[in-house]
């Protein structure tokens, strides 16, 4: 059996981008309906019921372009708005209990942090999912309130100074907890994984959520025998803001072109 339906796709901006971007490798058959919150980012300075409400809308709209699973790509949503997805008609993927199992399988010494949002942080998520898979390990969550406008902004690069001085701020304490494996826990950190490294050095590994969630989506189409068994690989971006800065952040995150006409935007306050 073969379902041609489109997996869809949601974020607060474009951060998701980076989970599209493992979809893409993993599932290159596979159509992506992408839908990025541009006229309401953050997410993660919201309060738990206004990420509930943008994120029941989210769905709606992936619902209503007929998509065969959703895709919570945002850590903020995974973490305080999973329950939303209860009455889903199709199933759901979030990234939150994905990026703890990557994570206590990579850490030798027990010590892992966590990076991400204030909802995020404040959900401790995380951490309780980690604790399920490893009692004796040692969490430090940590939030990192200014590396999503850094990242919507465009700086990103590991040769920017302020890139560096503010990612060197906001990780010290994880330097100095000694943790060997960080969870980047919200989706626009795997963009700044260079400048990531260059603080913390190669001996700490990071959990970019997106690759282990596209190794559990492929798993779930071929168990389900759901996948798209012809080459199709269309991808639709809808956003709510802005399409044209959409173009040219996505076409850079992407690291492929990204054609306008496959970027329109939506009035998602009408969902
Ligand atoms: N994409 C969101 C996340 O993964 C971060 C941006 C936001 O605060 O909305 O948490």
């Amino acid at each position: 059996m073969s379902d041609k339906r489109a997996i869809g796709v949601f974020d607060s901006g474009l951060g998701g981008l980076t989970v599209v971007k493992e979809l893409l490798k993993t599932l290159p058959n596979e159509d992506i309906i992408y839908f990025g919150d541009t006229g309401r980012v953050p997410y993660g300075t919201r309060s738990v019921e206004t990420i509930k409400k943008y994120a029941r809308q989210d769905e709606r709209f992936l619902l209503s372009r007929d998509v065969k699973l959703i895709v919570a790509a945002c850590g903020t949503v995974s973490s305080v708005a999973s329950d939303t997805a209860d009455e889903l008609p199709v199933p759901f993927f979030e990234v939150v209990s994905h990026a703890a199992k990557a994570a206590v399988e990579a850490t030798k010494n027990g010590k892992i942090a966590v990076i991400g949002t204030n909802a995020t942080v404040k959900s401790r998520q995380h951490e309780k999912q980690i604790l399920k898979l490893m009692p004796n390990a040692l969490v430090l969550n940590q939030s990192c309130t200014l590396f999503v406008p850094l990242v919507e902004e465009g700086w990103y690069s590991a040769d920017d100074i302020v890139v560096l001085e503010t990612v060197s701020r906001y990780l010290k304490p994880v330097f100095e907890f000694g943790a060997d494996t960080l969870i980047l826990g919200c989706t626009h950190y795997p963009i700044l994984s260079e400048a990531i490294s260059k603080i913390l050095g190669d001996g700490v590994t990071l959990i970019n959520a997106g690759t282990a969630i596209a190794e559990a989506i492929k798993q779930y189409l071929t168990e389900n025998d759901i996948q798209n068994n012809e080459v199709s690989g269309q991808h639709s971006f809808y956003v709510s803001d802005k399409p044209d800065s959409f173009v040219k952040q996505a076409s850079i995150l992407l690291g492929r072109e990204i054609d306008s006409n496959n970027v329109q935007k939506v009035d998602i306050n009408n969902l």
